[in-house]
C-alpha cells in the first residue's frame, strides 16, 4: 500500500501540465481523474470522512500557534480535509507539514478564509463596490485581495457573496452587489475572475466560493437566516443567475445557504445541489455547507438526529461539513449500517480532490506559505491605490443644491462634525468583515481632509456624539463650532458592528442621537455636507428635505478619508451610481426598480390602484441614480432594426454629452421591457452598463448590443424562450430618468 501511495505522489507531483483546471463545469485531465479515483481506493472510511470535514482555527489572531491538542490529533488521524479562518504564511506552512509528513495519505490540507473585502488592504465593501459599476476595477480590487490572501498562507476564499439583496433591512445586503441581477451577475464574474486569476496555479490566486446557494438574500422581512418562500420563476429569473455567472466565471466551489426555500432548506436540497446544480449546470466543483448548517437541518426539523442531518446534507451534494463536525462523527457508521451509500461519499471526496488538484496543491501543497511574500505583499501601496481609486468610484453622489460641492480648498473655516469623522471610529470604516489588524491602516476622514488643504483652512472638529449611544451627547460643542465656520461636514451613519451578518434592523434612519446632532447643526443655517456611511440603504427622507448637500459614501476601506477627501474637494467628480433602491421609509421595503404592473398599476389620486396612502410609491433615490459635478444629456436613442428575428441580435445606440463645466464620468445604463408576453414581465429590466468619461462639451456615441437571450424569459413550461412583439428600450442615467424607443421581434 505504502508503495502505492508513493507511485501516486511522484505521478501527481511531475503531472503538472495535466492538473490545469480549464472551468469548473469540466472534469479534469483524464489522468488526474483517474488519479483522484486510485488515491480514493486507497483511503478508509475515516479518511475520506476527513476529507469532508472542516474545522475552524483560532481565526484571525496571528501571534498564537492556531491548533490545539485536540485538532492536531485530528489533523494527524486525518480527520482534517480543510480548516476556516487560519492565516499567515508560517503558521499554514506549519500545518500542512503536520498533513503531508504525518498524515497515512499525505493529502494537502486546504485554508480557507473570508476574505471579503479585501484582506489587510481593505477595499470598500462590496455593495459600495458595485455602485461603482466598473467590473473591471472590482476585478482589480478582488485580485488585490486574492494576492494578499495568498500571500498570508490562504487559499481558498469564501467570496464572493452574490446573493441579490432587495431588503435593507437585511445587514448582509452589505456584502453583495444590490438588488439587480445583471449588474449582480457582472460584478459576480469580475471578482471570481480577480480572486482566481488568469490561471489558479499561478501565485496570488485564491480558489473563489460563490455564496451562499441559493437566494439567502431573499429571508422574510429581512431578518438573518429567516425562512424563504418564492416561486421558481423568481429563482430562475433573479437569484439564481448571478451563482450561475460566477460559475462560468471559473469559481470551483459554492457555499451552501443557512435558509430553507418553500420546505427545503437549502443545505439539504437535493434539487438545488444536485439537480440544478450538478446535473443542470454541469458543476464539477464542491459545495461547502455555510458554518453549522449541516447541524442546523435538527433546527429546520427535517432531521431527528445529526446522523441523519448528515446524511440528508451529504446525500443532497453537500460536500464539506463546515465545522459540525457531523460527517466525522456520525457518517462512518451510517456507511456501515448500510443507511448511507458509500458512493456518495467517494463523490464528494472525488469533488474535494479536484478542487485540490485544480488548485495545485497536490503539485505544491506549500503554494502559499512564504512568509517574505507576506511581508512584502501586505498592505502594499500599489493595493492602497487601488483601494483608493475604487473607493473614490464608490461614492455616490445623492444631493448637491446650488452646488455647493466640491468645497473649495480656500474656504476659511469647517467645521468636521460626527462620530465618523475623527480617528477614533476608524475600524468603523472598513465595514463588516474586515478584519482590520491596525487602526492606524485606515485613514479617517480628519485626516484624509486635512491632507488636502493648507494652513489658511482651519478644520474644527467634534464628533458631536457617540455612532450608537444616546448618552455622552456633545451637540453643543458641536453647534458651536458650526456656527464659527463657513460650511459643515457631518460625517454620520453605522458602526461595522451594525451591518453585515446578523446585524438586520426595522429602523433605517440615522441612529436617534446622530440624527438629533444632524437636526441641530440644521438649525445654525450653515451650509450642510452630510456624508453617511453605512452598510445599507437608510432611510434619509428628512434629511433629503433639508440637507443641500448629501454624499452616500458607504465603508469604504483603509482609504477612506482620502477618496472621500478626492470627492469633497473636486480632485474626483463622483461617478457612483446606486446599486439599490432607497426607501423613502422602512414601510415601503422591499422596494426594487424591477417589479411587475400589477392588475392596477398606480394611478395619482386614484385610490383603487396599487398604492400606499400615506407615502408615494416611489423611492427616495431610484436604482442606478448618482449624480456628478457636472451634467450629461442624453439624445438620438436609436436601434439598428426595427424589427428583428427571435434568434437575432439588435444594437443600440445612444448619443452622451457632457453638458456642464468639468470632465467627468457617466455610467449610461440600458434597460428594456417586453411590453406584452404570456407571463408577466418586469416594467424594466437592466439589460447593459458602460461607463464613460466626457470632457466639457463632448459627445460620444455609446453602443449596446442585446443578444437574443437579453430578451428571454422563462415561459409556463419554465423554458428560456423569446417572444415576438414589442420590446420598450430606455436609456439613462438612472432606472427613473430615460428617453426610449422601441423595435419589433417577430416569428
Ligand atoms: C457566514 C458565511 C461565512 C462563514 C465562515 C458564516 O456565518 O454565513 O458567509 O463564510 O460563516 O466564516
Amino acid at each position: 500500500m505504502r508503495k502505492e501511495i508513493i507511485k501516486i505522489f511522484a505521478v501527481a507531483f511531475f503531472a503538472h501540465g495535466l492538473l490545469t483546471a480549464q472551468s469548473p463545469t469540466q472534469l479534469l485531465s483524464p489522468h488526474t481523474e483517474a488519479k483522484i479515483d486510485s488515491i480514493i481506493k486507497l483511503m478508509t472510511i475515516d479518511e475520506k470522512l476527513g476529507q469532508l470535514n472542516q474545522i475552524g482555527g483560532t481565526w484571525y489572531d496571528t501571534k498564537t500557534e492556531r491548533l490545539n491538542e485536540e485538532q492536531t490529533a485530528l489533523l494527524k488521524a486525518g480527520s482534517i480535509g480543510s480548516f476556516l479562518g487560519i492565516n499567515g504564511a508560517a503558521e499554514t506552512g506549519r500545518i500542512q507539514r503536520i498533513a503531508m509528513e504525518e498524515t497515512r495519505m499525505k493529502i494537502p490540507v486546504m485554508f480557507g478564509a473570508d476574505i471579503i473585502h479585501g484582506f489587510r488592504t481593505i477595499t470598500p465593501i462590496p455593495l459600495a463596490e458595485a455602485s461603482s459599476w466598473n467590473p473591471e476595477l472590482v476585478e482589480r480590487s478582488a485580485r488585490i485581495a486574492a494576492i494578499e490572501g495568498a500571500a498570508a498562507g490562504v487559499h481558498w476564499n469564501y467570496a464572493p457573496m452574490v446573493d441579490i439583496a432587495r431588503d435593507p433591512r437585511w445587514g448582509r445586503i452589505a456584502e453583495g452587489s444590490g438588488e439587480d441581477v445583471f449588474l449582480g451577475s457582472a460584478m459576480a464574474a469580475a471578482r471570481v475572475k480577480g480572486f482566481q486569476g488568469k490561471n489558479l496555479l499561478e501565485y496570488g490566486s485564491l480558489l473563489a466560493c460563490a455564496k451562499h446557494f441559493a437566494a439567502y438574500g431573499g429571508a422574510e422581512a429581512g431578518r438573518d437566516y429567516n425562512t424563504v418562500d418564492m416561486s421558481e420563476r423568481s429563482l430562475r429569473e433573479i437569484y439564481f443567475p448571478p451563482y450561475k455567472a460566477a460559475i462560468d466565471a471559473g469559481a470551483w466551489t459554492l457555499m451552501s445557504a443557512f435558509n430553507e426555500i418553500g420546505g427545503v432548506p437549502s443545505s439539504g436540497s437535493h434539487w438545488l445541489m444536485t439537480d440544478l446544480l450538478r446535473k443542470e449546470w454541469g458543476f464539477k466543483g464542491l459545495v461547502v455547507s455555510d458554518y453549522t448548517a449541516i447541524m442546523e437541518l435538527l433546527n429546520h426539523r427535517i432531521a431527528k438526529d445529526s446522523t441523519e442531518a448528515g446524511i440528508v446534507g451529504l446525500s443532497a451534494g453537500v460536500d464539506i461539513d463546515m465545522v459540525s463536525r457531523i460527517y466525522i462523527y456520525k457518517l462512518a457508521e451510517a456507511v456501515r449500517s448500510g443507511k448511507l451509500s458509500e458512493e456518495i461519499v467517494n463523490e464528494a471526496v472525488r469533488r474535494v480532490l479536484r478542487v485540490k488538484f485544480a488548485y495545485g496543491l497536490f503539485n505544491d501543497p506549500y503554494r502559499n506559505a512564504k512568509p517574505e511574500k507576506e511581508k512584502e505583499l501586505l498592505l502594499h501601496k500599489d493595493h492602497r491605490a487601488v483601494a483608493r481609486e475604487i473607493a473614490r468610484q464608490s461614492i455616490v453622489l445623492l444631493k448637491n443644491e446650488k452646488s455647493i460641492l466640491p468645497l473649495s480648498t480656500s474656504t476659511k473655516k469647517i467645521a468636521l462634525i460626527g462620530p465618523l469623522a475623527g480617528k477614533e471610529h476608524r475600524r468603523d470604516l472598513a465595514g463588516a468583515w474586515a478584519w482590520v489588524q491596525n487602526p492606524d491602516d485606515v485613514v479617517s476622514v480628519i485626516e484624509g481632509i486635512a491632507s488636502k488643504l493648507s494652513s489658511q483652512t482651519k478644520v474644527l472638529y467634534d464628533k458631536g456624539c457617540e455612532i450608537e449611544s444616546d448618552s455622552g451627547s456633545r451637540i453643543s460643542q458641536a453647534v458651536k463650532l458650526a456656527k464659527q465656520s463657513d460650511v459643515v461636514i457631518a460625517v454620520l451613519g453605522e458602526s461595522q458592528h451594525v451591518s453585515g451578518e446578523a446585524a438586520s434592523k426595522t429602523d433605517l434612519d440615522l441612529p436617534f442621537m446622530q440624527k438629533e446632532l444632524l437636526k441641530a447643526l440644521h438649525k445654525t443655517g450653515k451650509p450642510i455636507v452630510l456624508v453617511v456611511m453605512n452598510g445599507r440603504p437608510l432611510t434619509l427622507q428628512w434629511e433629503a428635505d433639508n440637507i443641500p448637500a448629501i454624499v452616500e459614501a458607504w465603508h469604504l476601506g483603509v482609504e477612506t478619508g482620502n477618496a472621500l477627501a478626492d470627492v469633497l474637494f473636486g480632485d474626483y467628480n463622483p461617478s457612483g451610481k446606486l446599486p439599490v433602491t432607497f426607501p423613502r421609509s422602512v414601510g415601503q421595503i422591499p422596494i426594487y426598480y424591477n417589479h411587475k404592473s400589477t392588475g392596477r398599476p398606480m394611478v395619482e389620486k386614484d385610490k383603487y390602484t396599487s398604492r400606499y396612502l400615506d407615502s408615494p410609491n416611489s423611492p427616495l433615490y431610484p436604482f442606478g441614480f448618482g449624480l456628478s459635478y457636472t451634467t450629461f444629456s442624453y439624445s438620438n436613442v436609436k436601434v439598428s432594426s426595427s424589427s428583428i428575428k427571435k434568434d437575432q441580435k439588435i444594437n443600440v445606440s445612444v448619443d452622451i454629452g457632457n453638458s456642464g463645466k468639468r470632465s467627468g464620468e457617466e455610467v449610461v445604463q440600458l434597460y428594456i421591457r417586453d411590453d406584452v408576453a404570456t407571463v408577466t414581465r418586469p416594467v424594466k429590466e437592466l439589460k447593459g452598463f458602460k461607463k464613460i468619461s466626457l470632457n466639457t462639451g463632448e459627445k460620444k456615441t455609446v453602443e449596446f448590443t442585446l443578444m437574443p437571450d437579453d430578451l428571454s424569459f422563462y415561459n409556463l413550461d419554465m423554458k428560456k424562450v423569446v417572444e415576438p412583439g414589442t420590446f420598450t428600450v430606455f436609456v439613462g442615467g438612472n432606472s427613473a430618468d430615460y428617453i426610449e424607443t422601441k423595435f419589433e421581434v417577430v416569428e
